[in-house]
């Protein structure tokens, strides 16, 4: 979603921001603009649509100035246009600000405003927020950012300049991530790390509640009732490589490619095989209090929600907890029965999603101990839970999550070898879960040497307009993310099922053009499945079928089997899911779709 990133310090500013928000575009955005401080004067540039469109612009009329802000904005209120990008000035038109967030009392300030004579060119609440500032700017762009901010009602980070204070950025954060970039001579701020790194490796993440003032010499945090806060220097772990395409086509491509590797750091230090156990400190629990849980409530949305519901599976067969999956959206305003013998999971890539971290909230309020499993380091999820496991595959910069899926399945399998083995599980098949873990990183490895089996198969699916994907039991969780997969990136409308339930409606569709691609690997339910095709069969449905080796019965049923090699039921979604997701990304690409960028998606959904 929406970007934000600031420059102070001795270099030109305009070309480190373009660069920022292109570091950025993968959130997801419709339209950009940066604001430069040009000798005395604010220099505003902004447009519609994508950022390239703004660089066009730029062209031989780069505003020149060391002090800048800039953003790109995904439209939630107001439409996507010129006027509503941001920045937005005040009054005065020395003031610019941009904001990630939504301001929920801006109808009723602007209407007081208004009744003072403001005049507003857009319908957003950030300029209302400008207009805020500039009405209390006594000179002190610091205070009048504070004064402002107690009037305010939401969510919000945001970046403000002055042509008045030349080397000045006043940042703040309630709810909207703000970094701080620490640099030599300079100082950097943005809303994603990957806008700071080129820059430099040291971050302070600002907590809600806080502002921060930046020149090029230093920075202070501060509260908006000016206590001064002292904050601890972090390093970001990954390099700038780490964010580039490395010779990929798309970042998409590379991070399904990546999960060898991505899988292998989730487990890395975690799992012992002599005794058949995880190592997890950051989930901050005694064998006591994990035997004190009576129930798990795992609470996430999208991809995420997709592996919250295999970790159920996993939780009640070998943990024997009740476990119950909920999309957070649903679980923040409903009454949900939650109490301290209950722990709560959210489990989030990017530890930002407001659903998520809204039910996590609600969860902590009703007493429930939760742990978080969230990939981005700092992020508001990560630092809300009691305890938890960051996932440590890397950047996800591609807006279709891959990389992220299966190492969230495998920090759920060690949360579950976790409650396992202080109930039922012996050593034994704690071992034998340990050393299956271990070999799926060379076991994905085999699916992606055989990816092209999947591009060729793309080409004579790419022209569907509708596909069905069917699993059973903890495969069934699997089918719903490959079809979420196709349907994000190549827009085929595509629908999960549970195979069996094909028969209760779907099974009304299936006709000669429709695909329908059936997870099914040797496992318990494997007999039922192979009748499930046959079902599929006998109405002309095009079957695609994921399979272990030497699967006859299945082979003559499908039009095309795509093979993964065996491991425990319970781990094999890591295994089934590669080729869904390599499958939906050469659909995608033989269709000409923008498969990082897909239309009206955001990577990090901060907003309801
Ligand atoms: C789908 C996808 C989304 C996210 C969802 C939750 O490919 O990426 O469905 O999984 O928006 O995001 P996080 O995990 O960041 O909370």
């Amino acid at each position: 979603m929406c970007g934000i990133v600031g420059y102070v310090g001795p270099r030109q500013a305009a070309p480190i921001l373009m660069e920022g928000l292109r570091r950025m575009e993968y959130r997801g955005y419709d339209s950009a603009g940066i604001a430069i401080l040009d000798d005395g004067e604010l220099v505003i540039r902004k447009a519609a649509g994508k950022l390239g469109i703004l660089a066009q612009e730029l062209v031989g009329a780069e505003p020149q100035g060391t002090t800048g802000i800039g953003h790109t904005r995904w439209a939630t209120h107001g439409a996507p246009t010129t006027p509503n990008a941001h920045p937005h000035t005040d009054r005065s038109g020395r003031i610019a600000l941009i904001h990630n967030g939504i301001i929920e009392n801006a109808t009723a300030i602007r209407k007081t405003l208004l009744a003072r004579g403001h005049e507003f060119i857009s319908e957003t609440d950030t300029e209302v927020l400008a207009h805020l500032v500039g009405a209390f700017y006594e000179g002190n762009l610091e205070e009048a950012v504070a004064s402002a901010l107690r009037d305010v009602d939401g969510a919000y980070g945001i970046c403000v300049i002055s042509a008045d204070e030349p080397d000045v950025l006043v940042v703040a954060r309630n709810g909207s991530p703000i970094i701080l970039g620490i640099g030599d001579g300079e100082n950097l701020v943005a809303s994603d790390q990957s806008a700071l790194v080129e820059h430099t490796r040291s971050v302070v993440y600002l907590d809600n509640g806080e502002m921060a003032i930046l020149t090029p010499d230093g920075y202070r945090v501060r509260t908006l009732t000016s206590r001064h806060v002292d904050k601890p220097i972090n390093q970001i772990e990954w390099d700038l490589a780490t964010i580039e395409r490395g010779g990929f086509e798309h970042f998409m491509l590379k991070e399904i490619f990546e999960q060898p590797e991505s899988l292998e750091n989730t487990m890395r230090g975690h799992l012992l095989e002599e005794s058949g156990n995880v190592r997890v400190y950051g989930l901050k629990m005694d064998d006591e209090q994990a035997k004190a849980v009576k129930r798990i409530i795992i609470t996430a949305c999208g991809t995420s929600w997709h592996s919250a519901l295999i970790g159920k599976y996993m939780i009640e067969e070998l943990a024997r907890i009740p476990t119950e999956v909920e999309y957070a959206s649903e679980f923040r305003y409903r009454n949900p029965i939650v109490d301290k013998d209950t722990l709560v999971i959210a489990i989030s890539q990017s530890g930002e999603t407001a659903d998520t971290l809204a039910a996590l909230l609600e969860a902590k309020r009703r007493g429930a101990s939760t742990l978080g499993l969230v990939n981005v380091v700092g992020s508001t999820i990560a630092r809300e839970v009691d305890g938890g496991l960051y996932l440590r595959c890397g950047p996800e910069i591609g807006v279709a999550s891959t990389k992220a899926f299966t190492s969230q399945v495998a920090a759920l399998a060690m949360v579950t070898l976790r409650f396992a083995r202080l109930k039922d599980m012996s050593l034994l098949e704690g071992q034998e879960y340990v050393r299956a873990m271990m070999k799926l990183p060379s076991q994905i490895q085999e699916i992606l040497e055989r990816a092209d089996e999947l591009e060729s198969l793309a080409e004579s699916f790419k022209d569907s307009t509708n596909a069905l994907y069917l699993g059973r039991g903890v495969n069934f969780p699997a089918a719903l993310e490959g079809a979420l997969k196709l349907k994000e990136i190549s827009y085929i409308h595509a629908e999960g099922y549970p195979a069996a339930e094909m028969k209760h409606g779907p099974i009304a569709l299936i006709d000669e053009n429709m695909p329908v691609v059936v997870v099914a690997p040797r496992d318990a339910v494997h007999g039922k499945i192979v009748s499930n095709i046959q079902e599929v069969r006998a109405r002309g449905g095009r079957v695609i079928a994921i399979v272990n080796a030497g699967d006859e019965e299945i082979s003559q049923l499908a039009e095309a089997t795509f093979i993964v090699p065996e491991t425990l039921d319970l781990l094999t979604p890591i295994l089934t899911v590669i080729p869904l997701q390599l499958f939906s990304y050469y659909v995608a690409v033989a269709r000409g779709c923008n498969v990082d960028q897909p239309r009206n998606l955001a990577k990090s959904v901060t907003v309801e």
